[in-house]
């Protein structure tokens, strides 16, 4: 059992789940052994199931770059070759509007700061934002960043922002997480036990000990 070809994670770079039209986006399916053969496949609201390269992105080996449009819009994920496990998904929003919400686009970890940034396409970062969660306004800060300390479950949530004068943004979903094994690799613990198995046999214990143990899976 190689545990690397059932574990990966799918990572976006920049670290965003909204762009502007004609923003770069970088995906890359991320593992310890590139030989598993990873592919990068998404949804969206025209086509299922699509991998890079079929009517979108350029991909090399199992990364995918994208100059995004709003129809680029959708769930993004890297699936075996195998049709066989899959990684962590992904939401990325591409808004025509002028205002986007940098939100983490992979789960935040319970106990982490997490800052997000209210920023227009075409003026500095800075300008005045008020911060939504969840239809309701949370708060208005006075340079478009807004932190949260120490997230957890509670913090979970749709948020938008919006400034003033430029519009507001489309929304994003933030998910809190106490572990981030369960959410990138859910087959880490049973390949675990797996392999612990054939460590015992390798060991010599007796085989209707291990049988046993194999059904209890
Ligand atoms: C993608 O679309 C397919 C086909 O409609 C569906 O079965 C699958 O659950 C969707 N996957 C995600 C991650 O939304
Ligand atoms: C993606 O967005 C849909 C609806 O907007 C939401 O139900 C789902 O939980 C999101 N998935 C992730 C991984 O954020």
């Amino acid at each position: 059992i190689n545990n690397s070809s059932i574990c990966t994670r799918l990572t976006v770079s920049p670290s965003s789940s909204q762009f502007f039209e004609y923003d770069f986006v970088s995906l890359s399916c991320e593992e310890d052994d590139s030989s598993a053969g990873w592919t990068l496949r998404r949804n969206t609201s025209k086509r299922q199931r699509t991998q890079c390269g079929d009517g979108w992105g350029e991909g090399a080996g199992s990364s995918c770059n994208i100059n995004v449009f709003q129809s680029d819009s959708g769930v993004y994920w890297c699936e075996s070759r195998e049709e066989g496990p899959i990684s962590n998904m992904v939401n990325l929003t591409v808004t025509g509007g002028s205002v986007i919400l940098q939100s983490p686009v992979l789960p935040v970890m319970e106990g982490d700061d997490v800052t997000l940034l209210c920023k227009t396409e075409t003026t500095p970062s800075n300008l005045p934002a008020a911060f939504y969660k969840d239809g309701s306004l949370i708060r208005k800060q006075p340079t478009g960043h807004m932190t949260i300390q120490h997230v957890s479950r509670s913090d979970e949530g749709l948020y938008k922002c919006d400034i003033s004068g430029h519009g507001e943004s489309p929304s994003s979903w933030i998910t809190v997480t106490v572990c981030h094994l369960v959410v990138f690799c859910p087959y880490f613990t049973s390949t675990f036990i797996v392999v612990s198995l054939y460590q015992l046999r390798a060991k010599g214990n007796n085989l209707s000990l291990l049988d046993n143990l194999s059904l209890s899976i």
